[in-house]
């Protein structure tokens, strides 16, 4: 089995359909409610687990009943525990997250403990980091917290993917030892000022980005597919698999778990890539986000059901 670090955010994600977005001030009767596991760390861990790699997930929730259900879930999907931490004075993340019959998602989030990562935190597990095949990132935490496990990795060779969301600002240093960065289009325009709408803008974005450091720009479309640019001239424009969207919500996460696994197994970008769109198309087919990830039988399914080789 690979191994795959990720560390970033838990919440609770309190989720509610809705048949439309509410105006300011106005309220929408909706429904139904849904509560589960959620947060992009924690998605991206539970998608990686279920591919089939040894996930180890560094986050800190609460002294709380939603604290306890995240280390019952963690558990369930067979990751290494040992560093979800408990902060005595936060509570654990939540995430209020409304769904339109679209399928489309409008989400705030409050980060609670997972917030507060530490830089000591993140030292605890120097060991299992470096035993890594991959670090798994994104910005849903404190900076202290992905600066540091980016220094880790970089003292010990271990690649890094860093999928920028939600966006806030950062050290652009660390982006000479971000491997693979996986900005959507809102991410990508926030990194490199220009509008993503096409491959044409997503290649100058990723041109823009890829000279800030980072070896690898990976920047998703939503429902189009991936955008790939490691410094040739030209990019390549790697298609999504259509298939009838319930839910989006979680579809990045997906896609940066189901990359991170075809990566620690030493596939190409693009195979990794492909396997990566396969993930997130599977997800968008249920309700809700960690729950929603599909399990390794289903993706191999799948991809044999479009007469596509399994990585
Ligand atoms: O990417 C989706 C996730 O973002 C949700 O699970 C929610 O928790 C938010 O953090
Ligand atoms: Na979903």
């Amino acid at each position: 089995m690979t191994k795959i670090v990720v560390v970033g955010s838990y919440v609770v994600d309190l989720m509610c359909r809705t048949p439309h977005f509410p105006k300011p001030g106005e309220t929408v009767l909706g429904g139904p409610f849904k509560m589960g596991p959620g947060g992009k760390g924690g998605n991206q861990a539970t998608a990686a687990a279920r591919c089939g790699a040894q996930v180890t997930f560094i986050t800190k929730v609460g002294q709380d009943i939603f604290g306890k259900e995240a280390l019952e879930h963690f558990q369930k999907e067979e990751m290494n525990t040992k560093f979800i931490k408990v902060d005595s004075e936060e509570p654990t993340g939540t995430a209020l997250i409304t769904v339109d019959k679209n399928g489309e998602n409008s989400i705030v989030v409050a980060l609670g403990a997972c917030g507060k990562i530490t830089e000591a935190d993140v030292m605890e597990a120097e060991e299992v980091i470096k035993d890594a095949n991959i670090v798994l990132l994104q910005l849903e935490t404190s900076i202290e917290a992905v600066v540091t496990s980016v220094k880790l990795a970089q003292k010990y060779n271990v690649p890094v993917i860093l999928n920028p969301a939600p966006y806030q600002e950062f050290p652009k240093e660390i982006l000479k030892y971000i491997s693979y960065i996986t900005p959507n289009e809102t991410e990508a325009f926030e990194l490199s000022g220009i509008e993503v709408k096409d491959p044409q803008t997503a290649l100058e974005a990723a041109k823009k980005i890829y000279h800030m450091g980072v070896q690898s720009v990976i920047i998703t479309m939503g429902g189009q597919g991936a955008f790939l640019y490691t410094g040739e001239k030209e990019g390549k424009f790697i298609p999504s698999y259509k298939v009838e969207a319930i839910d989006t919500t979680g579809a990045g996460d997906a896609f940066n778990g189901g990359l991170a696994y075809a990566l620690s197994k030493g596939n190409s970008i693009i195979e990794a890539v492909q396997f990566a769109n396969s993930v997130a198309a599977l997800s968008v087919t249920k309700i809700g986000t960690a729950p929603a990830m599909p399990y390794k039988e289903d993706i191999e399914n799948f991809l044999r059901g479009k007469g596509l080789l399994v990585p």
